[in-house]
């Protein structure tokens, strides 16, 4: 892969550079703070594999200033993390993530709010609707205390990934399989999403979108039965949280299998407009017809009898992590969500993009993210309304069900000593952030 040979294009002005990480990935210390279902699942033998939970972490509780000054060392506009609610449910809680922003606003930084990303407090449940409303009001909460320095909100993070791989397939916490009975999840943290929307702006906010996770689906071939299974998955992982949300609308066929009295009425909440819409991309996926036997894919054992099955993408390189590196993807998905949203997709900001390699002259991440930074300028330049990136993320950290395992950041963190060591990665984005000035 090129790098570097042409300079990288011009984005437009006030385009917004960032990094992202999440709070249970890195942050620790969770002896003082509620436990969530990441916490009970990462107490379950066999359920992360290398038997590693995130009650350290990257300490990142008690180092955040030596990660603000990294930050602001490496030059990004804005920084994306998110506030975990456990966290905000334990005394002091909130006054942790006021230092952060505090932090951050005085090194030039803008703070980017998530305000889930997964870690659900133990005990809650997306089977239950009234968790909607119960994030709402912690949503509330959160607003009036850090809404004078937030620059902007994300209310989830890829809901789509926390009912697949956490109650479809039990991969994720809270581990349950539910199969297609895990529908109800999804529409409740939609609605979690809608009522959201509202608490904040109730409370004076501005700036408002939500992170999504998309990536093309690719039939396996062309004949009518991959088309179809292909088409069954986009369904999946690119409309359901898609089109209610920017539509107003399930995609046909699934509104009538959501939970509740009045599904009309819910999707008018779900659909409030917002400001921008988040995508997180990391690869396409390869879909195929079912081949009648239960698939291991990307360490997930995928069940003989769904509609569809997930075929590996030979012809690319693979990240550390087995992800077929795509660049060019990216621009597809773009267009191709213009060109299906037309006028109701707001502007459109990156919010996670990124690899896992290992060792800290990390060449391939560098060609890894120049090859989608060029990507997305071409979307740009196809008339696609993009006005930020940011990079997962700042720290290698706790890849979920893999642990520690899987090193995403453009910091090395060496986990015992708890040092942090930038990599060439993140001299690398510097470097662009200070060209693109
Ligand atoms: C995304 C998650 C993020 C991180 C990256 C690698 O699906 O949002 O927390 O795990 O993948």
């Amino acid at each position: 892969m090129a790098t570097q040979e042409h300079p990288m294009p011009r984005f437009p002005d006030g385009f917004l550079w960032g990094v992202s990480t999440s709070a249970h990935q890195i942050e620790g210390a969770a002896e003082l703070r509620e436990r969530s279902v990441w916490d009970e699942f990462t107490d379950r033998p066999g359920r992360v594999k290398d038997g590693s939970t995130a009650a350290v972490a990257c300490d990142h509780y008690h180092r955040y200033r030596e990660d603000v000054a990294l930050l602001a060392d490496l030059g990004v506009g804005a920084y994306r993390f998110s506030v975990s609610w456990p966290r905000v449910n334990s005394p002091g809680g909130l006054d942790f993530y006021d230092r952060l922003v505090d932090e951050l606003c005085a090194a030039g930084v803008r703070p980017v709010v998530t305000l889930f990303h997964w870690d659900l407090p133990a005990g809650l449940d997306w089977l239950q609707r009234d968790t909607a409303s119960r994030f709402a009001d912690h949503v509330s909460g959160v607003a009036e205390r850090l809404g004078d320095r937030v620059h902007k909100w994300i209310t989830l993070n890829e809901p789509a990934e926390h009912t697949l791989l956490g109650h479809a397939l039990g991969v994720h916490a809270p581990g349950k399989r539910l199969l297609f009975d895990a529908l109800p999840v999804a529409h409740h943290q939609l609605l979690a999403h809608g009522l959201a929307v509202r608490a904040l702006r109730a409370a004076g906010v501005t700036d408002i979108g939500i992170a999504n996770s998309h990536g093309p689906t690719w039939p396996a071939s062309r004949e009518q039965a991959d088309v179809e299974a292909a088409d069954f998955y986009d369904v999946l992982l690119n409309r359901l949280f898609a089109d209610p949300v920017l539509l107003g609308a399930y995609p046909a066929g699934l509104g009538e299998l959501m939970p509740g009295d009045d599904v009309e009425a819910d999707l008018k909440v779900i659909a409030e407009p917002l400001d921008w819409y988040g995508v997180n991309y990391y690869a396409p996926t390869k879909v195929g017809a079912p081949q009648g036997a239960e698939i291991e894919f990307g360490g997930v054992s995928m069940p003989a009898d769904l509609p569809f099955s997930v075929r590996e993408i030979t012809d690319v390189p693979l990240t550390d992590f087995g992800w077929p590196v795509v660049p060019e993807a990216l621009t597809e998905l773009l267009t191709g969500f213009r060109d299906r949203y037309g006028d109701r997709l707001p502007p459109v900001m990156i919010t996670e993009n990124g690899c896992s390699y290992e060792g800290v002259d990390d060449r391939q991440r560098i060609a890894f993210l120049d090859g989608h930074i060029r990507a997305l300028h071409r979307a740009v330049a196809a008339g696609v309304d993009v006005r930020g990136y940011f990079v997962w993320s700042l720290l290698d950290n706790f890849e979920w069900a893999e642990g520690y395992a899987r090193r995403f950041g453009l910091i090395h963190v060496d986990y015992p000593t708890q040092k942090r060591t930038p990599k060439a990665s993140y001299h690398w984005y510097r470097e662009l952030l200070r060209a693109q000035e």
